[in-house]
């Protein structure tokens, strides 16, 4: 297939996913998206021969800008503008979610200091603070006290760009340092890791040690309804287990999988590719 990826800086894991492609011996097209500019009106020529574009920008404005306009160009487009749009933003998430009768933490949004005061007054110390977009567990905060939310929330109303002063907050769950990661393709787990770590953020990025998990027929069932509930396709679907089960609280669209593929006994980049040929075969055959 003649496939294009879009990315800014290469991670492992844009490596791992080239090196698979090329290895099949399919025409691999590198878009830098710092490098080239995007035409309202038209595709240009290269983009239009693509038989499918692999959007793996590092930006989610990036991400949610050029899934749309490849889909505005009838570019078939992985994953979809809708799936970025919904998993770029934790409040779209968070929605989607609960639409689709999905356990996730309970979650607010307040949009003044003191509308959020009085949710984390409710919500009880601990109680989680995160930025509405971001990654890695960055800018995330366990609040303790009503004195630490007050002089929080204080600095991200004076010195945060807009989307800081949207205080998306949430019950803090006693995990002991540990959640899940599964990646899935269209609802379906490829695998699963368990990331612990000293911290309460578990981040792979941030240093959590990982080990591999089995996938049982309830995380099977629960993945296939969050890929439904966020418009599908590749996704990297992050979970606690409570008392009560697992809970969902985020859905990663442009997923890393270095850190799984190292613990995983499955090849995670071949079985990603495995899905981008069986894509490209249906879209292929819709349009001929
Ligand atoms: N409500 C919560 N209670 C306890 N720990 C949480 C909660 N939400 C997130 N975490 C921890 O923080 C990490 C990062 O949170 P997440 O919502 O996945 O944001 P990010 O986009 O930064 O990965 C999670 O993997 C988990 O370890
Ligand atoms: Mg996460």
């Amino acid at each position: 297939m003649k496939v294009g990826v879009l990315h800014s800086r290469i991670r492992r894991d844009e490596k791992l996913l080239l090196n698979e492609l090329r290895e099949r011996d399919h025409a691999v097209h590198k878009l830098d998206v710092r490098d080239r500019s995007f035409s309202i009106d038209q595709a240009g020529d290269q983009f239009a021969t693509l038989e499918l574009v692999v959007d793996r920008c590092l930006s989610s404005s990036r991400s949610r800008y050029l899934t749309a306009w490849c889909e505005r160009h009838d570019i078939p487009v992985v994953n979809s503008a809708t799936t970025a749009a919904t998993c770029a933003d934790k409040v779209r998430t968070s929605l989607a979610l609960s639409e689709a009768g999905i356990p996730t933490p309970r979650t607010e949004v307040a949009f003044s200091i003191d509308a959020a005061l009085d949710i984390m007054d409710d919500l009880g110390y601990p109680c989680v603070l995160k930025p509405v977009v971001g990654s890695w567990g960055r800018l995330m905060a366990r609040i303790e006290s009503r004195n630490m939310a007050e002089s929080l929330l204080e600095h991200k109303a004076t010195l945060g760009h807009y989307e800081h002063k949207v205080f998306y907050l949430q019950e803090y769950i006693e995990t002991e340092g540990e959640d899940l990661r599964i990646v899935a393709t269209d609802g379906v787990p490829i695998a699963g890791m368990r990331r612990s770590s000293d911290h309460w953020i578990t981040n792979a990025a941030r240093g959590a040690e990982v080990a591999s998990i089995e996938v049982d027929s309830e995380l099977e069932t629960l993945v296939a309804n969050v890929d439904a509930a966020v418009g599908g396709g590749l996704l990297g679907i992050d979970l606690m287990e409570t008392q009560d089960g697992y809970t969902v609280h985020e859905v990663n669209h442009s997923v890393e999988f270095n850190a799984l593929n190292s613990v995983a006994p499955i090849d995670v980049p071949s079985a990603v590719v495995d899905w981008l040929e069986s894509i490209c075969l249906e879209t292929t055959a819709v349009s001929s």
